[in-house]
């Protein structure tokens, strides 16, 4: 959602403000601005503009932005107020004195803003923002950080900012409650961001701003203090991926290059956790006695991760014997749910910022269970969070559809199945032995499967003009069905339902005809001769089917249009290898027609609010 960046430095603060925007668009936005402090008369210089960065930068090149050494920019997903030139940000007080960026919502926006009213603020936009400059110069005295304190301490809801004051061009102000934000540190320069890309060609030093804190940056200094003033020290952590992962390489978008990426995110999953044939997770912070000690399980996500989640709950059921229940994180938040320390809670999220899941991680912890994330992002709210972390090591990942992402959550979800087996007595040895031999195949069973690009391409090509797709599968393949059918809809914008199989004839079959496309998951299973009666089904009533199978299954392609094939693995590997033609199948399709692939409307990458 909303992304946030902040310069404090001695370059001209404008061009690096822009650059970092560029690098947070995956963020999803809608319109976006920058304010600077103009070097030559210190008054407060505000551009902002609807649509994309480059808009911005188009009406920079009208206007010219001063010369400056202190900024703050934004990009915009809408929540109070259409989105517009004057609801974007930064938005200031009625003197232009004070000018903020905001990420998240304020939920008492309405009562401040009336009481601000009374005390003579003009406000010119529909934002809850808005209220944060003006609440802050009614309470100015000559401290800015003193009055921004005061400020944030009456704002509830959520929120990252970056405050300037044109009383003190040298310094910027940042706090968070909710919504994340981070500070890099670099030489006689210093940043505020939402996401370490914005400045990774800048600084790799980076600080973790944590709930309830806020820092002062000047050009040589970060300070950083709790809201009630007490200072903090700040571990200023190494960021280890280069500033090339976070661009296309050559890649036509950011979601194709996520796509080849990842064999070797899988290769780097099983190097770090598998040792030996043993499965371990150096952060999990859980002895083997804790481990063994919990009588159920408990799965948190949302959108595509809840899929992983699915796939986490076959494998552990049926490796390990426990119980598993797997919640969207906005659901679990508000149901009320019967947990207790018996109770090991993962909260699987890429971002780690997911307003939902972060909630709901912390509903679970006060309710007396553990918290495991299963997290891409190192240093996330939901890592610190949390017990202890199994990372999914997918690298950034930029293209607003999960790909890699999933995948490496998939892949996790599957090693921790394994390691809860250990005790279950559900597996004998060679069983184990048998599904790690075939994990460790599944990076080069990625690369066979990515040979197939061209083939997918031409069936995407055949099948782009459907106005509906279904996609279908069973068992474990269920959430590979219901994750297809995201991807598409995401990047496509082509509605698109995933089922279980087996519930097609309680009322999905309405949909079938010729003009419908259905996408079967039908590799080798226990299930396989149920599927086949599915697609004879479908075919019964003229739905196009394109197949994804087992290779080797010649027999499939009577009851198929197109067929397209996995390499054979153990069964209840599948998940691992099926997603991956229906990723690039989404992938081709919005391409044919012509979508913003990696900045699919209204989507944002990280849904910080909720
Ligand atoms: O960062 P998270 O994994 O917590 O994000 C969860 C969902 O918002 C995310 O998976 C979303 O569904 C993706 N756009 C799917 O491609």
């Amino acid at each position: 959602m909303c992304g946030i960046t902040g310069y404090v430095g001695h370059k001209n603060a404008g061009p690096i403000l822009i650059e970092g925007l560029k690098r947070l668009e995956y963020r999803g936005y809608d319109s976006s601005g920058v304010g600077v402090i103009d070097l030559s008369t210190g008054h407060i210089i505000v551009r902002k503009t609807k649509g994309k960065i480059r808009n911005l930068e188009e009406l920079i090149q009208q206007q010219n932005l001063p010369v400056s050494r202190i900024g703050i920019s934004h990009t915009r997903w809408a929540t109070h107020g259409a989105p517009n030139h004057v609801n974007s940000h930064p938005h200031a007080d009625s003197a232009k004195k004070f000018l903020v960026v905001h990420n998240g919502i304020i939920e008492n926006y309405e009562v401040l803003r009336e009481e601000l009213q009374h005390q003579g603020s003009v406000f010119v936009s529909e934002t809850d923002t808005e209220v944060i400059p003006h609440l802050i110069a009614s309470l100015y005295q000559g401290d800015f950080l003193d009055a921004v304190r005061q400020a944030i301490v009456r704002l509830q809801g959520s929120f990252a900012i970056g405050v300037l004051c044109a009383d003190h061009p040298d310094t910027l102000i940042a706090a968070r409650v909710g919504s994340p934000l981070i500070i890099g540190v670099g030489k006689e320069e210093n940043f505020i961001a939402s996401d370490v890309p914005a400045i990774l060609d800048r600084t790799k030093r980076i600080i973790y701003l944590n709930d309830g804190e806020i820092a002062r940056l000047t050009c040589d200094n970060v300070e950083i203090m709790k809201f009630s003033g007490a200072a903090v020290r700040p571990k200023i952590h190494t960021v280890k991926f280069s500033v090339d992962a976070v661009k296309k390489q050559g890649f036509a978008h950011f979601m194709l290059k996520e796509i080849h990426e990842q064999p070797e995110v899988l290769e780097r999953i099983l190097k770090s956790y598998l040792k030996q044939e043993e499965v371990n997770f150096p952060e999990l912070n859980l002895s083997p006695g804790q481990l063994k000690g919990f009588e159920r399980i408990g799965i948190i996500a949302c959108g595509t991760a809840y899929h992983a989640g699915l796939v986490g709950k076959y494998a552990i059921e049926q490796l390990a014997g426990i119980p598993v229940f797997v919640d969207a994180a906005s659901e679990f938040r508000y149901r009320d749910p019967i947990l207790d320390e018996k109770t090991l809670l993962i909260a699987i999220s890429q971002s780690g910022e997911t307003a939902d899941t972060l909630a709901a991680g912390r509903e679970a912890q006060a309710r007396g269970a553990k918290v495991i994330a299963v997290c891409n992002v190192v240093g996330s709210s939901l890592v610190r969070e949390s017990h202890g972390v199994i990372y999914t090591h997918a690298g950034p990942e930029i293209g607003v559809a999960s790909t890699k992402a999933y995948v490496a959550q998939v892949a996790v979800m599957f090693l921790l199945a394994l390691k809860l087996s250990r005790n279950s007595g559900r597996t004998v040895p060679a069983q184990r032995e048998s599904i790690i031999a075939q994990l460790r195949q599944a990076p080069a069973a990625y690369k066979k499967i990515l040979a197939a690009k061209n083939q997918i391409a031409q069936i995407a090509r055949k099948n782009s003009h459907f106005g509906c797709f279904l996609f279908l599968g069973r068992h474990i393949n269920y959430p590979t069905a219901l994750e297809g059918a995201l991807k598409l809809k995401e990047i496509s914008y082509i509605p698109a339902e995933g089922y279980a199989a087996g519930e097609m004839k309680h009322g999905p079959i309405a949909l079938i005809d010729e003009y419908r496309a259905v996408v079967c998951v039908a590799p080798q299973s226990e299930i396989y001769e149920k599927m086949i009666s599915n697609m004879q089904e479908i075919r019964a009533r003229k739905g196009k089917i394109i197949a994804v199978a087992t290779q080797g299954d010649a027999a499939i392609k009577k009851h198929s249009s197109h067929v397209i094939y996995i390499p054979a693995t153990h069964n209840i590997l599948t998940p691992l290898l099926t997603v991956l033609p229906l990723q690039m199948l989404a992938y081709f399709i919005a391409v044919q027609l012509g979508c913003d692939v990696d900045q699919p409307r209204n989507l944002a990458k990280s849904v910080t609010v909720e």
